[in-house]
């Protein structure tokens, strides 16, 4: 059998797969929690970094399609390896029943995983699509026009003035939201749990967790997980409860000072 048909077809290759799979996913959440948090700082920040990831157009796609990729892949093999496990199972015999520590662990990634992929559906549909919170989508919203000009890596990327989507707003009117916020809390609370034991597992399945290892890993992966989640409840978490306010002069900061009856849905 060729390699990559090694891969697919046996469980060894399949759990490698949601290793490499699951190893990409993650520095994806990373980067992308990091690129969020800017939302707390100037609007040029988000809305510059926004405007810049946008105009890399073909690069996007492609990072998109291998994302895209990583998560079919991800949930194949968790479900390839799931059914395989029952088929085993069942082969031993009704009334043998081995409750052991693993098959609770892998209960629960599999109920947290499919949490998870309605949230990225959510998501997509209000962030990226809009068509959820319509009137808060950004390319609903009036552009932002850059305060100054804006750099990343000490590149100029976005110029002063230049007119770009105004994801500052769109974030801070989303979040204004108590149900859309408390769904972000609990879904992220989810996938914060699916990512400790994902991690943990990803090392077992590379052979990287060793006796030695396995109490420092446990606790690199428990502080990576704090701090994600702590990064993660505080944008929604900030915003709902006004802590965060959206700057002077933006869009966010007039509709929600403006009366009741326009406050967003
Ligand atoms: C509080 C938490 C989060 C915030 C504030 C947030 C914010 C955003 C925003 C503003 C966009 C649209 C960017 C744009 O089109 O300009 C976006 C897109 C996206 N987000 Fe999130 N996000 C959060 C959590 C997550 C999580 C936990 C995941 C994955 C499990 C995720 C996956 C994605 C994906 C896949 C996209 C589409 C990226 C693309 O357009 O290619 N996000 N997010």
């Amino acid at each position: 059998m060729s390699l990559s048909g090694n891969l697919f077809r046996t469980s060894v290759g399949r759990k490698f797969l949601m290793a490499v799979t699951g190893f990409i996913l993650i520095g994806f959440v990373t980067g992308h929690l990091v690129g969020n948090l800017q939302v707390f700082g100037h609007p040029d920040q988000i809305n510059g970094y926004a405007h810049f990831l946008h105009s890399l157009g073909g690069a996007l796609w492609a990072v998109r399609l291998v994302l895209l990729a990583a998560v079919v892949i991800h949930v194949w093999a968790a479900v390839t390896l799931t059914l395989d496990s029952r088929k085993a199972r069942g082969a031993e015999g009704y009334g043998v029943r081995r409750w052991i520590r693993a098959s609770l662990a892998s209960r629960y990634m599999r109920l947290s995983g499919l949490v998870v992929l309605a949230f990225i559906a959510y998501h997509l549909a209000h962030f990226t699509l809009g068509t959820v919170q319509t009137d808060n989508y950004k390319a609903q919203l009036a552009p932002y026009a850059m305060a100054a000009d804006f750099h990343l890596l000490g590149f100029p990327v976005v110029e002063k003035g230049e007119a770009v989507a105004d994801v500052y707003s769109m974030v801070f009117l989303g979040f204004a939201n108590p149900w859309v916020s408390l769904f972000y809390l609990v879904a992220i609370s989810l996938l914060t749990v699916h990512l400790l034991h994902g991690f943990e597992s990803m090392f077992q399945t590379i052979g990287w967790k060793s006796a030695t290892w396995a109490g420092w890993l446990r606790r690199v992966a428990v502080v990576f997980c704090l701090a994600y989640l702590a990064g993660n409840v505080a944008i929604p978490g900030l915003i709902l409860s006004g802590a965060a306010k959206p700057a002077a002069g933006t869009t966010a900061a007039e509709r929600l000072a403006a009366p009741a009856s326009s406050d967003p849905r």
